[in-house]
């Protein structure tokens, strides 16, 4: 089944006001196509961004698991709702790591996304040892069983594949890789979702440039993309953009 592609750009820890002007013409090119596209910045531009993209759908990086307390520097997903995001980024690769997140915590977060009306991107990827060691698909397979809502589906929920050693180096796994991923972390999720797995969009994340996005978004079960690097301008986004909505 294909399901509608989604391109979704994370600014990780970049940008500031005069990098939203950039939106104006990722709005425009994400008007003039059939598929979705989403910009997800640092929370401080998240309503500014969400003033100026019109109809773009604008997402957060992270939110608590918690509606409201003593979190001091935490973010709620309700509180991103009211600032206009429609989405969340969780469990991101750099999250896992630097905060030493969860697949439960993950978990957590993504149920609290969806509870406050957000689509929930739930992130999983192997490290470079871990694939040398021949076990990137146990690795995922263990982080999809852990992190994933079970009443997860595909209006709520989205997951992204970004292999850690891709992610701002440059490399890509080879197309077969990508594809032998994917079409595990669809079985897995129609394991733990049923039915519902077969809705779920599967992002393929990790150096995705306007010279690749064609080849990566070909392949059976990559239903679009998340963009760090390659996400902060027009001219390298809107090209990633083009090349999803002619594959469709
Ligand atoms: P790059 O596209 O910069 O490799 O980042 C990918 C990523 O981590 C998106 O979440």
């Amino acid at each position: 089944m294909a399901l509608r592609k989604l391109v979704a750009g994370n600014w990780k820890m970049n940008g500031n006001r005069a990098a939203l002007d950039e939106l104006d013409g990722i709005a425009a090119a994400a008007a003039s196509v059939d598929i979705d596209v989403a910009i997800c910045p640092p929370f401080t531009l998240i309503a500014p961004a969400v003033a100026k993209a019109g109809a773009l759908p604008i997402g957060g990086q992270d939110c608590h698991a918690s509606a409201k307390g003593a979190h001091t520097g935490c973010i709620s997903a309700a509180m991103l709702n009211e600032a206009g995001a429609t989405l969340v980024i969780v469990g991101h690769s750099e999250r896992r790591a630097d905060q030493h997140e969860t697949d439960a915590e993950v978990r957590a977060k993504a149920e609290a996304a969806i509870a406050a009306g957000l689509i929930a991107i739930v992130c999983v990827g192997e490290t470079e040892s871990e694939r040398d060691a021949g076990r990137a698909l146990a690795v995922v397979e263990g982080q999809l069983d852990g992190s994933i809502p079970p009443a997860g589906e595909g209006k709520t929920l989205v997951v992204a594949y970004e292999p850690v050693w891709a992610i701002g180096t440059g490399r890509t796994p080879s197309v077969a890789d990508v594809a032998e991923m994917h079409a595990a972390i669809r079985v897995r999720l129609t394991t733990i979702l049923g039915e519902r797995g077969a809705g779920v969009r599967i992002l393929y994340g990790g150096s995705v440039k306007p010279d690749n996005a064609a080849e990566l978004l070909s392949v059976p079960d990559v239903d679009g993309a998340l963009v760090g690097g390659a996400s902060l301008t027009a001219a390298l986004f809107v090209p990633i953009v083009e090349a999803a909505a002619a594959i469709g």
